[in-house]
């Protein structure tokens, strides 16, 4: 059985398949692109490791610091960071100085109590150390990871690293 010879035509048909299929290819791939120039490169989440300035800024005592949320106490060279999210539904809890210092071991460490928390929206009550004594308030309020920044000695908290109530930063 012999093959019939190609047809002029025939070939014609072929590069116009081709030429299609190249387009489509070509189109698919810019669609691809533009599709993915929607999507950003950059995260726009707020960053959960925060310098939160040098530690001879914060004062004995306690330092609210309202962009992120944060109580720091500060006694002699340690520090702790308490959350000030309420564990109900996220209010920001406010400090009220205790009439009279109370010292209470916590997870086995001192801890001098100087402040409660109570929560303006539903009435969650929290001890100094952000245990929820009372209210709707589920959990203990976290305390976070807190650090010095090797590169310029700024107080670092990681809000994304909650710790154990016996966490302290010591400064050096
Ligand atoms: S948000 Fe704090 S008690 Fe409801």
């Amino acid at each position: 059985m012999s093959q019939k010879p190609k047809e002029p035509g025939d070939r014609r048909e072929f590069f116009v398949k081709l030429g299609i299929g190249a387009g489509l290819v070509a189109l698919g791939g810019q669609g691809l692109a533009s599709l993915r120039s929607l999507v950003p490169n950059v995260s726009y989440d707020s960053p959960t490791t925060v310098k939160l300035g040098y530690p001879q800024e914060f004062p004995e005592g306690m330092k609210f610091l309202p962009d992120q949320r944060l109580y720091v106490f500060r006694e002699g060279k340690v520090l702790h960071a308490i959350s000030a999210v309420c564990t109900h539904l996220g209010c920001t809890v406010r400090a009220e100085a205790l009439s009279q210092v109370e010292v209470r071991t916590v997870e086995g460490s001192p801890l001098r109590l100087t402040h409660r928390f109570l929560c303006p929206c539903h009435g969650s009550k929290y001890t100094g150390d952000g245990e929820n004594v009372a209210g709707p308030a589920p959990r203990p309020l976290a305390w976070y990871h807190l650090s010095i920044a090797t590169d310029d000695g700024q107080l670092v908290v990681d809000l994304a690293r909650p710790v154990e109530r016996s966490f302290r930063l010591t400064l050096a």
